[in-house]
Order: structure tokens, then C-alpha cells, then sequence
């Protein structure tokens, strides 16, 4: 038999669409939490999450909407799609990157700035992505559906400048959410095509 761990990570799903059902502050606080209890490069934690609800996050719903015509075909249906998924969600986490580490870790690390940029932003970046992975998979434990929206990069400046970081790097926004839906999992590679032993 799985633990609830390993059956939450297989059981996560993406899902676009919610009921219209909130989210209790309790469960919106043990989610971020979970995200809180990430990994991060040297401890740094360089990660902000941003909690949008109500007429804010259908301003956001909106914005998404209205940037999406400035793209080419593909892009501008999958901005489509988000800005139906923030809108459907009763709550969405936008997360961003600090920026901290990238601007102090080359005194921490004693490597020259100009040359350690790139390490530090992908450090964040990683760093970022497991707080992110951390929420997806306390968001399945308490029975909410999720999506991270990656799209949303396209669109980066104008999402920082609405989550009020101007300072930070845009990372992905989360809308989290009910769905009666259940969704069979994608298809998946299998191991074999992925893994080698050396
Ligand atoms: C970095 C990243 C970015 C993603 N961006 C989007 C996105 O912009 N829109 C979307 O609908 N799904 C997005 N997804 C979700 C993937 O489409 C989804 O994980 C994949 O299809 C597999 O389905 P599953 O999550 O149900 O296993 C993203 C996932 C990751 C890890």
C-alpha cells in the first residue's frame, strides 16, 4: 500500500475549471505552509507568495484575458485558458522569486557576481519551483484541485507589476480550487525511457 505521500503524488492532478465552493483561510494557510517548507538553495527561501481572491483575482481574470490578444494563435489559447482557470478558482497564489539570493549570494559564495548571475537565478528558480510543488501536492492532501499556470511568464512584467513586486522575478501563478470532475492522469513516459543506471 502507498503512503498518503506517495498516493498524493500520484493522485495530483492539473485541473482548469472549478466548482464555484471557497477555500477555507485554514486550508489556504496550511497549503502555504507546505510551499513554506520547501527546499531552497543555502536556505535562502527566496520565495513570495501572493494570495488573490474576490474582485481582485477577477481583475486578474481580466488583465490575463485582454493581454492574451497580443499574442500568436497557440500562446493566446493557452492565456485564454488561464484567464478562465483564475476566474473559475476562488483563490489563486501567485509566486515570485525574491531576488535576494541573486543580488547577495556572490558575497556569500565569494564567486564573482558578474559570472554567478545565471547560478543564483537558476537557483531560485529551482528553489521556487519546489515550494510550488510542495503547495500542488498539500492542495491534493486537503482535496483541492490546482494548475500551475507556467504561461504566465509571457506576460511577466505586467503580472509583477500586479501582484505589487516589481522588485522580484514572476515565477507562476497557482489557482487553486474544487473540481467534482475527476480527471485520469495523462499520459506518461515510463521509466525505463527516463532513467539510467551507471
Ligand atoms: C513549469 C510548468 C508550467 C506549466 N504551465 C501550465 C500552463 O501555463 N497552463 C496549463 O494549463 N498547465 C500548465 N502546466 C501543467 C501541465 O500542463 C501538466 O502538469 C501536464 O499536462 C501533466 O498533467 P498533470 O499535471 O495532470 O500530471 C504547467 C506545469 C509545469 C510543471
Amino acid at each position: 500500500m502507498l503512503s498518503a505521500v506517495l498516493e498524493n503524488i500520484r493522485n495530483r492532478r492539473s485541473v482548469r475549471l472549478f466548482d464555484n465552493k471557497d477555500i477555507s483561510e485554514s486550508d489556504i494557510q496550511t497549503v502555504l505552509q507546505a510551499a513554506n517548507h520547501a527546499p531552497s538553495a543555502h536556505n535562502q527561501q527566496s520565495w513570495r507568495f501572493i494570495v488573490v481572491r474576490g474582485a481582485k483575482k477577477q481583475d486578474l481574470a481580466g488583465l490575463v484575458s485582454r493581454k492574451a490578444a497580443d499574442f500568436p494563435k497557440t500562446s493566446s489559447a493557452l492565456l485564454r485558458m488561464a484567464a478562465r482557470s483564475i476566474s473559475s478558482a476562488p483563490v489563486v497564489v501567485g509566486v515570485v522569486n525574491t531576488g535576494e539570493m541573486i543580488k547577495h549570494a556572490s558575497d556569500l559564495f565569494s564567486l564573482d557576481r558578474r559570472n554567478s548571475q545565471e547560478f543564483f537565478k537558476v537557483m531560485e528558480i529551482q528553489s521556487s519551483a519546489a515550494a510550488i510543488q510542495n503547495l500542488l501536492l498539500a492542495a491534493t492532501d486537503l482535496g483541492i484541485s490546482s494548475v500551475w499556470l507556467g504561461v504566465l511568464m509571457l506576460i511577466k512584467d505586467d503580472m509583477l507589476s500586479f501582484f505589487e513586486e516589481s522588485d522580484g522575478e514572476f515565477m507562476a501563478a497557482v489557482p487553486l480550487g474544487y473540481s467534482e470532475k475527476t480527471k485520469a492522469m495523462p499520459s506518461k513516459k515510463s521509466l525505463e525511457a527516463k532513467v539510467k543506471y551507471l
